[in-house]
Formats: structure tokens, sequence, C-alpha cells
């Protein structure tokens, strides 16, 4: 299995506000150092704010580092790097039809999801994927914490 549903608490709006100014803070801060920004030209890790970092330290778990996750195009075939297992809540899919993706080591497609918004998932990261279908001047927007390691 490599994405799963998980039934935690979802992000009440005043958060989801808070997770939109992550963005807008994030995206003029400087891409260096421990937590700080990362960007491609598909993807955007940004830091979650204080507020964001309490509220899923106090409703999801202490043990995890908050951060938002901004797509603005497909992604193409990749292994995430640093993780193996992803919590991911959507809060802007992006566009109507997008599906993440995973293959096995053949490049093969095993399996196509369409994740609900406003739901928590633990995705398999160590296993190839891809997300497909974002539309053209929309952005999927998602809090993610890493697991593992
Ligand atoms: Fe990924």
């Amino acid at each position: 299995m490599t994405v799963k549903r998980i039934l935690l608490p979802k992000l009440p709006t005043d958060i989801i506000d808070e997770v939109y100014k992550s963005i807008e803070v994030g995206t003029n801060q400087a891409f260096e150092g421990d937590n700080a920004s990362y960007k491609t030209d598909q993807y955007a890790w940004i830091a979650a704010n204080q507020i964001v970092q309490d509220w899923c330290n106090a409703n999801i778990s202490p043990d995890i580092y908050w951060g938002v996750q901004v797509i603005t195009s497909d992604m193409p075939v990749h292994k995430d790097l640093g993780t193996q297992l992803k919590f991911n809540y959507i809060i802007d899919s992006g566009g109507d039809n997008v599906v993440t993706n995973f293959y096995n080591d053949n490049f093969e497609l095993t399996s196509s999801t369409t994740c609900d918004l406003n739901t928590w998932y633990i995705l398999d990261v160590a296993t190839h994927h891809d997300v497909k279908n974002i539309e053209q001047g929309k952005q999927r927007v998602s809090i993610t914490g890493r697991i593992l390691p």
C-alpha cells in the first residue's frame, strides 16, 4: 500500500488562513539553513508558521516538523529526499482531476489516487511517484510532515 487515508482532526479555517500566510512569508525568505524553504520549478516546501506548528503539534503529533507544500505544475516521477513516509493534508487541490500516481521500480503504474480535500493521508514517498493534471494557474497546497526518519 502506498497511500492510506487516516482519521485525524481537520484544520480549522483560522489555521488554514495561517497556512496561506506561511506561504506569503516563506516565498520571501532565504532558501537555506535548517528547515528552510526548498523550491524547484514545480514545487515549493515552506516551513509552516508558529501558529500552524502549534496547532499541528497539539492536534496531530508533537514529534513532527510541519511544512506547507505548494505544487504549481505536474511533478515528474521521483522519490522524496530525506523521508520515507509523509503526512499530507490537501487544502487546495490545484485542479479537478489531480492524481497522485505510484510506480514500481520498472516505472509501471501501480496505483492512481485522487486525494480528497481536508483529509489526512500517509504516503509512502520512498516509492516512485508523481503528481499529474495540475491546472494552469492553479496551485495544489497541502500541509505535510515527515514521519520517517
Ligand atoms: Fe514526492
